[in-house]
């Protein structure tokens, strides 16, 4: 098969971990993806950083339009809305596949995003925009697309986990925990996407999304972040049996007037000491899926970082240069159930 070109849009963390792999692992990537990976472009905002060395300067592009209208497969790991959105739009229009790590964009316009890729016959996969390292999006969407989930119930922000962490183990203040976090490449550049939750409900609405195949937005998630919480609280909670998580959570619920639904919430939860949950420490991220066939089953690894996040966005990039390679396509955004989120206030949650 003809070599395949490959657009990277954003050079952080993320982006710089992606273009190692590439350069330093085409050979292998290429036999098993099918085709050869000729990266094209990098996409940056500004030409005057320093950058590592392993991304060949002659790469760089600040005209991220140009260089999307070049590639065949785009990987987006930019982050924020626009331009990111345009970007992809443009991508998928050009009949690129898409491969991206955008959480905020999948959560406010995972739709109107997943619906130009079908209609362009394009794959947009996004592994990593959930739960890093984790392989979450696909067994949701894929291996338990024959049975009925009822609950999950996720540690999706590595950098509260890690604070939530330090404060339990080591009696850290939340600012420095955070400071940690940062300096370890787990939190969002303004961290305040993730200590208010925000990062964390675009994760759970997108899950909720997948889980009960409906349409949840960002908006839709009720959030409530851990900046309140004090090392009190944090004592309390070890007192009684449990610790401090927050948590992002999505069930399928029922009115009084019995209507079903579904709910979906981020907030600190007072999770007990034996549940699976209760154990992922550090930065480490967690998904807990209670499904009506399967049972319970639990996904737990490294949810941010540059390796780990790389590693979910190779494994897509390998699977729609497969699909490419092969003439087909992967799973379509089923969202046939229509399921409404319902007010918190008006369904009761079980846990
Ligand atoms: N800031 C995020 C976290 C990065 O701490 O989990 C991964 O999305």
């Amino acid at each position: 098969h003809p070599p395949l070109r490959v657009a990277v849009l954003g050079c952080g963390v993320v982006g710089t971990e992606v273009v190692r792999r590439l350069v330093t692992e085409g050979d292998e990537l290429a036999a098993r993806a099918g085709a050869r990976l000729e990266l094209v472009g990098v996409a940056v905002r500004s030409l005057d950083v320093e950058r590592d060395p392993v991304v060949d300067r002659a790469l760089l592009t600040t005209d991220a339009e140009s260089l999307v209208e070049k590639a065949d497969v785009v990987v987006e790991l930019m982050g924020g809305i626009e331009p990111a959105r345009t970007l992809v739009l443009r991508a998928v229009e050009h009949g690129a596949s898409v491969v991206t790590a955008n959480k905020a964009l999948l959560a406010q316009d995972g739709p109107a995003l997943y619906d130009a890729a079908d209609a362009a016959g394009v794959d947009l996969y996004f592994e990593a925009a959930v739960a890093g390292a984790i392989p979450i999006v696909r067994p949701v969407r894929e291996s338990l697309a024959g049975d009925t989930v009822l609950r999950v119930l996720g540690i999706v922000n590595g950098t509260t986990n890690y604070v939530l962490d330090s404060m339990t183990t080591e009696g850290l203040g939340l600012e420095e925990a955070v400071t940690e976090a940062q300096a370890l490449g787990y939190a969002e550049a303004d961290p305040t996407a993730d200590v208010e939750g925000y990062d964390a409900a675009a994760k759970a609405a997108i899950l909720a999304s997948l889980a009960f195949h409906t349409r949840v937005a960002l908006a839709d998630v009720d959030r409530v972040g851990i900046t309140a919480l004090t090392a009190d609280d944090v004592t309390w909670a070890g007192r009684t049996g449990h610790v401090l998580k927050l948590l992002a959570v999505a069930e399928r619920a029922r009115t009084a007037e019995g209507r079903d639904g579904v709910l979906v919430r981020v907030q600190p939860t007072l999770v007990p000491s034996d549940h699976p949950l209760a154990g992922v420490r550090q930065a480490f991220n967690a998904v807990f899926v209670e499904a009506e066939a399967a049972g319970e089953l639990m996904f737990y690894g490294r949810g941010a970082g540059g390796a780990p996040t790389a590693s979910a966005v190779l494994g897509d990039l390998v699977s729609v240069v497969r699909h490419r390679v092969l003439g087909g396509k992967g799973p379509v955004e089923s969202s046939h159930a229509d399921l409404p989120v319902l007010d918190g206030g008006e369904a009761r949650s079980r846990y």
